[in-house]
C-alpha cells in the first residue's frame, strides 16, 4: 500500500490497538437536522477528544468544525437522496469531488453503495469512480454497505455486500453487526467497522460493540448510540473502553454511569449556583 494511504489509514485504525471508533454525525445529508445533531458543533466538540475520527460532509465541516482541530477527518462523498424520498438511501452517487476532499485535508472519504437494490449497479460505478480518484492521490475509502428496505440483514447478505466493497478496491469496509458476524470478518479481506443503527439502550449497544470486536471487527463507526445518549460524553469513553481496551460490557457500562453521575453532579451544582446568584 502507497505511504500516504497507509500513512491516513493509520490515523484512523490506531497502530497501538489496531482498532478504531469513528465518530458518525453524517446524518444530516439525507436526513437533515437530526436529533442530537442540531446544534452539530455542541454536540460533536465534547466528543472529538475520544474518538479516532469524525465521519461528516462536507459543509458540516466547513460550517460547524474548528479547523484548527487536530482530528482526522472521515469525508461523506456519496449521497442524493433525502429521507423523504421512498428510495432514500438506496440510490446515492458521487456529492463531493476528490480535489475538495483534498482541500479538506481528509484522511478517508466514504461512498455507500446498495447491493442488491434497484439501483445498485449506479452506486457500484460510482463508488469505482471515486476508488480511482482518490486512490491516485492515496486516500482510503470507506465503503458503507448500506441494505435496501427489502433486503434481510443478516450474515449471508451483509457478507455478500462487505466482500464485493474489498472487491471493488475499498479500503475499510462498515456494515451492520449481525448474528455469525466472524463470517463476515473471516471473507472480507480488508478491516471491518459496524454502524450503530438506531438509538438502543446503552448496554445493548455496547453489547453489539464487544460483540462485534470479538468477532474480529476493528472498530465502531457509530453515531445515533452516542449522540443520542443521556450522557453522549459518558458512552463515547465506555465505546472507546470496548474497542480499544478490551472492556467488558459491565466495565464499560460503569465508565458510562461514571461519567453521566458526574455531569449530572455539576449541572446540580450550577443550578445551585445560579439559584443562589438570583437570591441576591
Ligand atoms: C449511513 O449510511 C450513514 O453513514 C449514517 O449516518 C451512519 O451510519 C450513522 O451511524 P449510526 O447508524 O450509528 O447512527
Amino acid at each position: 500500500m502507497d505511504w500516504g494511504k497507509q500513512n491516513r489509514i493509520s490515523r484512523i485504525i490506531k497502530p497501538s490497538s489496531g482498532k478504531a471508533v469513528m465518530l458518525a454525525v453524517d446524518h444530516g445529508y439525507f436526513m437533515g437536522p437530526t436529533t442530537g445533531l442540531e446544534k452539530l458543533d455542541e454536540a460533536v466538540n465534547p466528543l472529538l477528544p475520544y474518538a479516532d475520527t469524525l465521519m461528516l460532509t462536507r459543509g458540516a465541516l466547513r460550517y460547524y468544525i474548528d479547523p484548527g482541530v487536530d482530528i482526522p477527518i472521515t469525508l461523506r462523498v456519496s449521497g442524493g437522496t433525502s429521507i423523504l424520498n421512498k428510495e432514500a438511501l438506496l440510490h446515492e452517487g458521487i456529492i463531493c469531488s476528490i480535489e475538495d476532499a483534498i482541500r479538506l485535508n481528509a484522511s478517508c472519504v466514504a461512498f455507500s453503495i446498495l447491493v442488491g437494490a434497484e439501483y445498485e449497479r449506479d452506486t457500484i460505478l460510482g463508488f469505482t469512480e471515486v476508488i480511482d480518484e482518490a486512490t491516485a492521490y492515496g486516500i482510503p475509502t470507506l465503503c458503507v454497505t448500506a441494505v435496501g428496505r427489502e433486503m434481510v440483514r443478516d450474515a449471508r447478505y451483509m457478507s455478500l455486500a462487505s466482500r464485493l466493497g474489498a472487491e471493488l478496491g475499498a479500503d475499510i469496509i462498515k456494515t451492520y453487526y449481525v448474528p455469525g458476524f466472524d463470517k463476515v470478518v473471516e471473507k472480507c479481506p480488508v478491516p471491518v467497522v459496524i454502524a450503530g443503527g438506531k438509538k438502543i439502550p446503552e448496554k445493548d449497544a455496547l453489547q453489539m460493540a464487544r460483540d462485534a470486536i470479538d468477532a474480529g471487527a476493528v472498530g465502531v463507526d457509530m453515531g445515533r448510540n452516542i449522540f443520542q445518549s443521556t450522557s453522549p460524553v459518558g458512552m463515547i469513553q465506555a465505546v472507546r473502553a470496548v474497542v480499544h481496551k478490551g472492556a467488558t460490557v459491565k466495565e464499560g457500562l460503569e465508565i458510562f454511569k461514571g461519567v453521566k453521575a458526574k455531569e449530572a453532579e455539576k449541572a446540580r451544582k450550577a443550578k445551585a449556583k445560579a439559584k443562589a446568584r438570583a437570591r441576591k
